[in-house]
């Protein structure tokens, strides 16, 4: 038979990123007519909760969270796809019911693949996983069965490690869906674009012509009423071990044989298995910590917490393209606004002396909140003396097609949903993140405390930061930066 129906199974169904992110990209997906044929979704919470009752949350959450076009109308054809179920999940025999409730949805003649995602606290995705199994969720008949698991994915190697065992046990790697919401930002997946489709920058791709790059993605929000997760976690774990690690991969790999999936984390783990390993010596040359003022009274942190809030670190990649050049990357909360990017810095090129140096060119890709791409060229300005200025070419991608790119979850979900993990986070690449981070934690460890400097609240950062770029190197061009 060739008929079939998908069902996403959604452990965390009342929870924030469920109401946030996922049911607004469902919603997107299907008005924009990209959900698969006979498409349900149970969504699973530990509360007691009607169906009806739980579809009125999702209509205040997708008028909330969803950015785009709501209408009443097909909002009423995508709530129907809906179901809340109740389950506790500690509780096997709960799993058993659930398997029953997924028999009763059966169709004669009708294949069935099942996607589960797990929207809750990492402390139960080995539980939930396992359960499947023993349920005989799994030994359902199916055409695919898909796991799609949240970050973070282990607290350090070691528990990564535990934790992939225990779902490996039960998935095959191919069928497990690593989510990295940053790599799935429109800007992001148009780094291969602007370098493979574009002569001018291929060629100049490499430590020839480029003196350093800043990855920075700062937060203007603290840690609100995540303090409880974020104490036990700080920056490195939270930010750099995924996002910004993926980010410097996706600047730095080299071009992939093709873009199939395997192809791309393979050029990906290149890049990780290629970082200059991490050494104790020059410590705070490479390592900066902050931590914001007022961080000890927030909500379930500790009042005398060491965790940091925000990191500056430079890191080299020891290959033939990129022997030599600093990657800056720098994350961190309670700054002054919200914005992300990616800084290529080119060398100077000063051939005739104009009465005053050059500026290095500067190509921006800008990940948020506005997406664009801007080259900064030294032009003569207009006049009868010789005198050198800065200009920028801009692309504005909003300004040009006049609508915000879909959420990265919207990206996320199609492609778990057609089977495309070139998105999603491999094992081998997490192992090598992990192993990388680990190494700074363990560095930073044995000094934490003194290591830590204090920041106001809607600054740029702590002040030993405007002196952590080498010179040569021009400064963070954040700084020139006003959202
Ligand atoms: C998450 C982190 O992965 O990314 C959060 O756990 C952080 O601490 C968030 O706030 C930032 O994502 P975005 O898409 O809002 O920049």
């Amino acid at each position: 038979t060739n008929k079939s129906k998908t069902t996403m199974v959604i452990f965390g169904g009342t929870g924030d990123l469920t109401h946030r992110k996922l049911i607004p990209a469902l919603y997107q997906l299907h008005i924009n007519g990209f959900l698969p044929e006979d498409f349900t979704a149970i969504s699973i919470g530990r509360r007691d909760k009607t169906t009806e009752e739980y579809r009125e949350d999702l209509l205040s959450s997708i008028k909330r969270f969803s950015s785009r076009n709501f209408e009443e109308e097909s909002f009423e054809s995508f709530s129907k796809m809906i179901t809340y179920y109740r389950l506790n999940f500690e509780d096997q025999s709960d799993y058993e019911d659930l398997r029953r409730e997924l028999e009763s949805r059966d169709k004669e003649g009708v294949r069935d693949s099942y996607m589960f995602y797990l929207a809750v606290s990492p402390s139960y995705f080995s539980e939930i996983v396992l359960n499947l199994k023993a349920s005989g969720i799994r030994e359902k008949d199916s055409l695919w069965q898909r796991l799609v698991i949240e970050k973070p994915f282990g607290q350090d190697l070691e528990s990564a490690i535990r934790l992939n065992d225990s779902i490996s046990s039960v998935f095959d790697e191919k069928d497990i869906y690593r989510i990295d919401h940053y790599v799935a930002k429109e800007m992001i997946q148009n780094i291969n674009m602007l370098r493979f489709q574009n002569a001018i920058f291929g060629s100049i791709w490499n430590k020839d012509h480029i003196s350093n790059v800043q990855i920075t993605v700062l937060e203007k929000e603290g840690v609100g009423t995540r303090g409880g997760y974020y104490d036990g976690t700080g920056a490195l774990r939270d930010m750099v071990q995924n996002h910004l690690l993926q980010l410097l991969a996706i600047t730095a790999m080299e071009p992939p044989v093709s873009l199939d999936t395997d192809d791309v984390r393979n050029e990906k783990v290149k890049v990780f298995s290629s970082l200059k390993p991490f050494t104790g010596e020059h410590l705070d040359e490479k390592l900066i910590l902050g931590q914001y003022r007022g961080y000890q009274d927030e909500e379930k942190v500790d009042p005398d917490s060491g965790t940091e809030t925000l990191v500056a670190t430079k890191v080299y990649i020891e290959n033939e393209r990129w022997e030599g050049v600093p990657f800056y990357l720098l994350t961190g909360k309670g700054l002054k606004n919200k914005t992300a990017q990616i800084t290529i810095e080119f060398k100077q090129s000063n051939r005739y002396n104009y009465g005053k140096v050059s500026e290095p060119n500067i190509l921006e890709i800008k990940i948020q909140p506005d997406e664009g791409i801007t080259l900064h060229l030294n032009i003569k300005e207009p006049g009868v003396v010789d005198k050198i200025a800065m200009v920028e070419m801009d692309y504005c991608q909003s300004c040009l097609y006049l609508f915000n790119s879909p959420d990265s979850y919207e990206k996320l979900l199609l492609d778990a949903l057609n089977g495309d993990s070139t998105l999603f986070t491999r094992w081998d690449e997490l192992q090598l993140t992990w192993k990388y981070v680990d190494s700074i934690l363990e560095k930073v460890n044995e000094s934490r405390k003194s290591m830590l400097k204090a920041y106001e609240v809607g600054s740029n950062g702590p002040e030993d930061l405007s002196s952590f770029i080498d010179s040569g190197a021009n400064h963070w061009w954040y700084l020139n930066r006003e959202y």
